[in-house]
């Protein structure tokens, strides 16, 4: 068996179920609840959490086994889960209106899908989301590789950002800004890291760690410099990638993540928010010591089952173009009509000023010239088939476009796979994906505020 059989095979045996029967369902219950957010010397900031916690619980299972999670509304509007990154059976997407009815207050839905991929994965509402994520409700999903390379420990650093009033309760004055819907959405003021302020995780010198940072913020584009480790990158939302060394700083876009293999060598290990915030995000004070000498070879994590070629003999070829926004220059665009028939009620149809669409029906920006999810699909393909998409940016504003149900590369030679990318200002970026997951899914600005302004589409796979 050659280097590549070997690989191949160990990625079969990877998705079998490690277990036969069926675990028990969890309750996942967003609810209202209390977080130590900002500094002792400011009150509890009052948040929704699912079981009242932020972050939500850990869920952890083995690659290829089943999740199965039944969803108890304790909030008094209608919410879903979606599983972010989990390449998942179309029906437990948790799209709101998309792929299920929203669940209403005291309700519950159960959700159940096998896992196919191993890596760092996240749960949040898929309703309301500029909304109840700002709040708190957002998770970790953590599918364990059956055979991972040696690490010591495995730590969980979800960033997120928080806009704060000045007795450190949730500024809910500026919950749906038209200016923050236009310009770079809701940028906080107030960083936490696993929903406390900057936290210490003891670590031993020389100590191997495995450090999944995510970006949960609405909005805000991290960079992030981590001192006094040495480190290897080695997965992207999710998706092994060879192990390249850390060098300088990491750029991560909402919704976006990143698996580190870092060694304990400095001093003062600290991860910092870059740039002129130059913020502490969390410290890893140094007790003790794991081994002599550090670890120095990193061996790549066991390959997803994800193509390693793609057929690229006839791909459906389509663009998305985003429009709008502030100074976008966009005028008009169409209104997009999608959910109307589900909700028994005739589309709104036409085009319209962008100045009524967004003191009508807060509708900022556009996909393709269609503002809100479009009645029709952007793209209907085949099982199978290959799909490229063009995403330009005519604007002045960053966006984190996240396809759904699918993991993408760009078609630039040697990028990783990835479920969100980040197209910069007046930026083109071409993706490539195997459309291999039958149903309807949602492609979206991850800033949620964009989101919820009118960057969604979506498309289908039959
Ligand atoms: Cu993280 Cu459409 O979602
Ligand atoms: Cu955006």
């Amino acid at each position: 068996m050659n280097r590549r059989e070997a690989l191949l095979t160990a990625a079969a045996l990877a998705t079998l179920p490690r277990v036969a029967l069926a675990a028990p369902a969890r309750i996942l219950k967003p609810q209202p609840g209390k977080a130590r957010l900002a500094p002792i010397e400011r009150p509890e900031t009052a948040i929704w959490g699912y079981d009242g916690l932020v972050p939500g619980p850990e869920i952890r299972v083995g690659q290829g086994e089943e999740v199965r999670a039944t969803l108890a509304n304790g909030l008094d509007q209608p919410t879903t889960i979606h599983w972010h990154g989990i390449r998942i059976d179309n029906a437990m997407d948790g799209v709101a209106a998309l792929t299920q009815d929203p669940v209403k207050p005291g309700k519950t839905f159960d959700y159940a899908f096998t896992v196919p991929d191993a890596g760092s994965y996240w749960y949040h509402p898929h309703n309301r989301t500029w909304e109840q994520m700002a709040r708190g409700l957002y998770g970790p999903l953590i599918v364990e590789e059956a055979e991972p390379p040696a690490y010591d420990r495995d730590l969980i650093l979800m960033l997120d950002d928080w806009r704060l009033t000045e007795d450190a309760a949730i500024d809910e004055a500026s919950f749906g800004s038209l200016r923050d819907w236009s310009h770079a959405g809701r940028l906080g003021n107030w960083p936490t890291m696993n929903g406390a302020p900057q936290p210490d995780y003891p670590v031993k010198r020389n100590e191997r760690l495995r450090l999944r940072l995510y970006n949960v913020c609405n909005a805000s584009v991290l960079v992030l410099r981590l001192d006094g480790m040495t480190a290897q990158v080695v997965a992207h939302d999710g998706m092994p990638s060879a192990p390249a060394p850390l060098d300088g700083t990491i750029t991560l876009a909402p919704a976006q993540r990143i698996d580190l293999i870092a060694d304990v060598t400095g001093d003062e290990p600290a991860l910092w928010l870059a740039g002129r915030e130059n913020f502490r995000t969390c410290g890893f004070p140094v007790k003790g010591k794991a081994r002599r000498k550090p670890l120095t070879d990193t061996t790549a994590f066991p390959p997803n089952p994800l193509p390693e070629t793609l057929d690229m003999s006839d791909p459906l070829r389509t663009t998305l173009t985003v429009g709008g926004g502030a100074m976008g220059g966009l005028e008009e665009a169409r209104i997009g009509g999608f959910g109307a028939a589900y909700r028994g009620e005739e589309p709104v149809e036409g085009v319209l000023p962008l100045r009524t669409l967004a003191q009508e029906h807060d509708l900022v920006w556009a996909l393709n010239a269609v503002a809100g999810m479009p009645a029709d699909p952007l793209f209907s393909a085949e099982l199978g088939r290959t799909v490229v998409v063009k995403l330009v940016n005519e604007g002045r504003w960053p966006h984190a476009m996240h396809v759904h149900g699918h993991h993408f590369r760009e078609t630039k030679p040697g990028s990783p796979w990835r479920d969100t990318i980040l197209l910069g200002p007046r930026e083109t970026k071409e993706i490539v994906f195997p459309a291999d997951n039958p149903g309807r899914w949602m492609l979206h600005c991850h800033m949620l505020e964009h989101q919820a302004g009118g960057m969604g589409t979506w498309f289908e796979v039959a």
